[in-house]
């Protein structure tokens, strides 16, 4: 990262952004200039253009129309507004597939995969490579320097679709990859655990992705395939990144999925190479709590973020097109789900797209402008949250700040789901959305952050089902306790080392000491017929043959082959205490647990009253309280200040409407020197 930019610097007045996506290419030349209006009147001030452009813009290989785009961009620039560039290379062109079909991504089957959709590329693709920087270059020379332009936007959600790909081409890179990693092959053979089923390799070229087999596959080599292909579309990222930088002063960002259902880029590695963090997120109706997973994900790329502001670079108005059943939102919901986003950091709201397409896959996906016109409640909603961005300028730069930490890991997650695992109904994200949801339900505010970050500004570190850790992040949950910290593990943590290889001696093998306890056998719980423990609750999923050391039993088995047995347990360790889940416990039960050793923690326990989701944002010598009701009765919070939506005076409480949300701006205090987007750790620290 060497151009930084603050988000608020992408509106071009240091207010908030407001944008979208803008497929102009879709719609004749005499709906552009009603769509500039109409974006003035929402008070949109940054505009993604060329996301989808390659066609467009080089409708054969070499030959490039820019009159389109040229005028595009200058018009947005006559108006004041924005512009955030593709740069285009998201999907190849048919001129590309059809003179290469070599570029075309590879599933494990080793079946090639047709044009005909959306980003069919092979990331290793070097042919594909050529090609998109061949079109960056261009891109880059024409508008670097433009006036309208303050973003940069490499290629459009990177491995959304194609992220694996099994084709020779990605098989050697694969190697090469590998070679680099482990340096010789007995060094891989000992990693990957090839004396198992004669699997060993005499030979570089021996070694395949993990191609389909009829029995599982390793799954070490499955592990770093996958670390493989994140690194290998973020080394895409950063070749275009590079024509950009020789080209353009703008940063550079690329838009993230923190998503339940995207899980294929370790976007903890990427994001150092970003200048803005920017996500993307949808309202995941396939899950059991929406609305918890949103605010998962915002804090998620806070975390990504390091605390800093960043961009929700795309969300909906109302119904996506790629779920079941595409709800669409209910009153008041896209005001209340967008200052989610910002209650947790988020300086700037945009939305996929700006008017509805007629054509296309995406035709029934909302927008700003829906085909209904803009005699609409979504237009006015629109216009209400511009309005709503205008009135909250002032948040701009202010930061959210934590006293508990919950460990979260893309790697982890490759490695836990895989095949051949105690139990096929423990998925790695759903246990971490219901350690997330316990601490959401209880209203305190989490920072998610990577195995190994520094955990010395928190009080309680949550760590959900961290099956895979290195010895060295490890140590730091360990050195967190011992001075001080409090920690909750859940089950299936600790289990296994970087290489997949297991800790031997009993479980948890990396957490026994901590936790002073010592598991000999997992006892997987049928998913109809949960175990009970001993103050009623369920114990679901998951037991185990769990024998304390140090530790003391806090909730045991009452049913089941262990009865008496510990479930839940806790243990003095230095100068903290660290508790154990092994089972998956009621989210009541979760929730009082969390509840209680964020207590003994010291962490100031928030009195939201159920269903009002409250987040603090701090800077400029205030706090603003983020209030956002999502119940059908009105909801009160105990604050003074000046609420900034109505510009009323609060004295003492504020009513929240059924259904609305509130900005509180505290009054100033004294002593708060806190500026606008100052380093994360002084601030925090200066909030302990
Ligand atoms: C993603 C893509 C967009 C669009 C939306 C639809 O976020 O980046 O191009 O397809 O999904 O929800």
């Amino acid at each position: 990262m060497t151009h930084a930019a603050t988000v608020a610097e992408l509106s071009g007045n240091g207010q908030l952004v407001y944008g979208c996506d803008y497929n102009p290419e879709q719609w004749d030349a005499s709906v552009w200039q009603e769509d500039v209006r109409l974006m003035k009147d929402a008070g949109v001030n940054l505009v993604a253009v060329n996301i989808f452009g390659w066609a467009e813009i080089e409708p054969e290989q070499g030959v490039f129309r820019f009159e389109n785009l040229d005028a595009i961009m200058d018009l947005l620039a006559e108006n004041g507004i924005g512009v955030n560039l593709g740069t285009g290379t998201a999907s190849p062109p048919a001129w590309l597939t059809t003179a290469h079909p070599e570029v075309l991504p590879t599933t494990a089957d080793g079946t090639r995969r047709w044009p005909g959709g959306r980003q069919a590329f092979c990331p290793s693709s070097p042919v594909y490579r050529e090609r998109a920087l061949a079109l960056v270059e261009q891109v880059s020379v024409r508008y670097g320097s433009h006036p309208g332009l303050r973003l940069w936007h490499v290629s459009n959600e990177l491995g959304c679709h194609n992220s694996l790909c099994y084709c020779d081409v990605s098989a050697d890179e694969f190697r090469g990859w590998l070679r680099a990693r482990y340096g010789t092959l007995d060094a891989l053979n000992a990693a990957w655990g090839t004396a198992f089923w004669s699997q060993r390799y005499s030979a570089w070229a021996q070694i395949l992705p993990p191609r389909l087999t009829l029995s599982t596959t390793n799954p070490t080599q499955t592990l770093d395939f996958n670390r493989f292909s994140s690194d290998e579309l973020l080394a895409h990222y950063c070749a275009e990144e590079a024509v950009l930088r020789r080209n353009s002063e703008i940063p550079v960002t690329t838009n993230f999925m923190v998503a339940a259902h995207i899980r294929n880029q370790d976007y903890w590695t990427w994001a150092p190479a970003m200048d803005v963090i920017a996500n993307d997120h949808y309202v995941d109706h396939r899950l059991d709590a929406p609305l918890a997973e949103l605010a998962f994900a915002a804090d998620t790329t806070r975390g990504l973020a390091q605390g800093q502001p960043w961009i929700l670079m795309e969300h909906s108005t109302g119904a996506v097109n790629w779920q079941p059943r595409n709800l669409a939102k209910g009153p008041g919901e896209m005001l209340r789900t967008s200052l989610t986003h910002l209650a947790r950091g988020a300086d700037g709201l945009c939305f996929f797209q700006w008017r509805a397409s007629l054509q296309g896959s995406e035709k029934f996906h909302s927008a700003m402008v829906p085909h209904a016109g803009t005699d609409s409640q979504t237009w006015r909603d629109v216009v209400e949250l511009g309005s709503v961005l205008e009135k909250l300028r002032e948040i701009a730069g202010t930061t959210v700040h934590a006293d508990v930490a919950l460990v979260f890991s893309w790697e982890t997650w490759w490695a836990h789901d895989q095949e051949s695992h105690p139990s096929g109904d423990v998925q790695y994200i759903e246990q971490v959305h219901a350690a997330y949801k316990a601490l959401w339900d209880a209203g305190l505010t989490v920072d998610v952050v990577a195995p190994g970050a520094d955990l010395s500004g928190y009080k309680l570190v949550v760590v959900p089902n961290l099956y895979l850790i290195r010895d060295e992040h490890a140590a730091v949950i360990r050195d967190f306790v011992d001075n001080g910290g409090s920690a909750v593990i859940t089950f299936f943590s600790g289990i296994v080392d970087e290489n997949e290889k297991v800790r031997a001696g009993g479980y948890p093998g990396a957490f026994r000491e901590l936790l002073g306890i010592r598991s000999e056998e997992f006892f997987p719980v049928d998913a109809e017929q949960p175990l009970t423990l001993d103050n009623g609750s369920l114990a679901s999923l998951w037991s185990e043959a769990l024998h304390l050391t140090t530790a003391e039993a806090m909730l045991s088995y009452a049913t089941g082959h262990h009865v008496g047995t510990p479930a839940v347990t806790r243990n003095h360790f230095g100068a903290g205490e660290a508790w154990y889940a092994g089972t998956v416990l009621d989210n009541a039960v979760l929730k009082d647990l969390l509840l209680r050793a964020a207590a003994a923690a010291g962490v100031q326990l928030p009195d939201a009253p159920s269903g009002l989701e409250s987040v603090t944002r701090r800077g400029n010598g205030h706090e603003y309280v983020f209030l956002i009701n999502h119940t059908s009765e009105d909801r009160k919070h105990r604050v003074s200040g000046m609420e900034l939506l109505t510009a009323e005076a609060v004295a003492d409480v504020v009513v929240i409407p059924a259904g609305a949300v509130r900005v509180v701006r505290t009054t100033p205090r004294i002593s708060d020197t806190d500026g606008p987007a100052q380093d994360r750790k002084d601030s925090r620290n200066d909030s302990h």
